[in-house]
């Protein structure tokens, strides 16, 4: 099964690309650039990745992200995270970056966009992986912040195809950025929110109705309330579960706890993807690797997460049947 896994083509469609900073790389650039990280090795940076919870994680992932400063730091990390993906038959990417992390600290929306997008370009011809890029607004910041990056990011509309929502979920519910969402709407770009994370089923209703998503980022407490369940399954509305990020975020104590088994049996539709693979332990392979030691999904099982998520993939339609 190992095998057939490592084999199997993958889509990636909840993928933070500060998540794919390595300790390694964080340390090469912070000498680079003269920056002090928080800790003195890369060996002790690996052992921080301890987490009580979301937010023991986001402090330590804002400041790793201190060191990507220039065009040539976002490409190199886009191209190490495409890399890995040539290595596990990931084939399609959909990827978030966080703009505001960068420019509160003086550097451009430009130069993080334009060093990505140089990586996904040789991604594309050198590996022949195809790629979408998703903006998300940070929601520990207020709706004024989101609508400036997104004012900001319009002479990259074409380039970017959606807008998504994360960040420190608890007590920044959806209902705090109605209207930087229905700006994004308005301009033509997909949206996608975290919800259902750490944050209750109420957050899943409210990125339903009020920010009017098209795939729900996490959403495993929808089980909380099962008229949503039911709901989620009457729209066929995709969920982007991270099942490493899960455990090691204590969302759930283990993975034979983790729900990913159950909402694909109760005809929800389930993707498995990666979030922060630099920090959770693992990209999508080893994601993989991990349900399957604890949850043994059968290979029709493997097969409909990899359709659901083709299916929910932001790419036209003729693209979609070409990864079928
Ligand atoms: N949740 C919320 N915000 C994030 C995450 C996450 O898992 N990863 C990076 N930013
Ligand atoms: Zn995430």
């Amino acid at each position: 099964m190992h095998e057939w896994l490592a084999n199997l083509p993958k889509i990636e469609l909840h993928l933070h690309i500060e998540g794919t900073l390595e300790p390694e790389l964080a340390f090469e650039l912070a000498q680079r650039h003269q920056i002090a990280l928080p800790y003195p090795s890369v060996e002790a940076l690996r052992e921080a990745y301890n987490f009580a919870d979301l937010q023991s994680f986001l402090d330590l992932y804002y400041q790793c992200a201190e060191v990507l400063r220039d065009e040539d730091d976002f490409y190199r990390l886009t191209m190490a995270y495409l890399e890995r993906c040539h290595t596990q038959a990931v084939t399609h990417v959909e990827i978030f970056f966080d703009p505001q992390t960068h420019t509160a600290r003086g550097i451009p929306m430009s130069t993080v966009i334009e060093g990505i997008e140089r990586a996904l370009k040789e991604g594309e011809t050198r590996f022949g992986i195809s790629s979408q890029l998703i903006l998300c607004i940070l929601r520990h910041l207020d709706e004024e912040d989101a609508l400036a990056t997104l004012n900001a990011a319009l002479p990259y509309r074409d380039r970017i195809v959606g807008i998504g929502l994360d960040s420190g979920e608890q007590g920044n519910p959806p209902s705090k950025f109605t209207r930087a969402f229905d700006f994004a709407r308005a301009q033509g770009w997909k949206i996608v929110a975290h919800a259902g994370e750490e944050g209750p089923a109420d957050y899943i209703w409210q990125a339903l109705k009020l920010l009017k998503v098209d795939r729900i980022d996490h959403g495993v407490r929808c089980v909380e309330d099962p008229s949503l369940v039911a709901h989620l399954r009457d729209i066929n509305m995709p969920l982007t579960v991270c099942p490493l990020s899960n455990t090691r975020l204590r969302v759930f104590h283990s993975m034979a706890e983790h729900n990913l088994k159950t909402l694909l049996d109760q005809g929800l539709r389930v993707t498995l993807n990666s979030d922060d693979p630099a920090y959770f332990g693992g990209y999508m392979l080893e994601n993989m690797l991990a349900v399957q030691e604890a949850l043994n999904l059968t290979q029709a099982q493997w097969r409909q997460l990899t359709k659901n998520a083709i299916d929910a993939s932001f790419i036209d339609h003729a693209h979609q049947q070409r990864l079928h």
